[in-house]
């Protein structure tokens, strides 16, 4: 842990819609994290299945895919320091009924299904994450 990180964040189908991408901006600028790349699309099946196959045989995966592919989100790099814990206390608790006040998921989610956002929850996971979202790189 520690040291300066590159994290893999994605707002999803609910907070596109809901016009909730540049307060979302703010606050992780507000922590101090730097984008270094940002890619707006609707993810082709395959995209999405590959970045949730860990949750392949969970009861939840088909409406999980289905809603990820519903419309466009806004993929993104965040850098900085411990971005990637940084990120997820951010985000909060994937049920936003236990997510700790002021996080994005307690300020906006109201379902476990539709929750806003996605963070990287390990160095593994973001180095995964960021060259299947970002499979050209992310520039210089
Ligand atoms: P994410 O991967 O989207 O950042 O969310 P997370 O780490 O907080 O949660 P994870 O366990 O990875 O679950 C991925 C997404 O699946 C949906 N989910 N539904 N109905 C349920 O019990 C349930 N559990 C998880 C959520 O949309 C969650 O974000
Ligand atoms: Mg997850």
């Amino acid at each position: 842990m520690g040291g300066s990180q590159t994290t893999f964040i994605m707002i999803k189908p609910d907070g596109v819609q809901r016009g909730l991408v540049d307060e979302i901006i703010g606050r992780f600028e507000g922590i101090g994290l730097r984008m270094l790349g940002r890619r707006d699309l609707t993810p082709p099946l395959e995209l999405a299945e590959t970045h949730y196959a860990v949750h392949k045989e969970r009861p939840f995966y088909p409406d999980l895919i289905e809603f990820i592919t519903s419309g466009p989100v806004v993929a993104m790099a965040w850098n900085g320091e411990d971005a990637i814990a940084s990120s997820r206390k951010l985000i909060g608790a994937t049920n936003w009924e236990d997510a700790d006040p002021g996080t994005i998921r307690a300020d906006f989610a109201r379902s476990i299904d539709q929750n806003i956002i996605h963070g990287s929850d390990g160095e593994e996971t973001a180095a995964f994450e960021l060259g299947l979202w970002f499979p050209g790189g992310l520039g210089d």
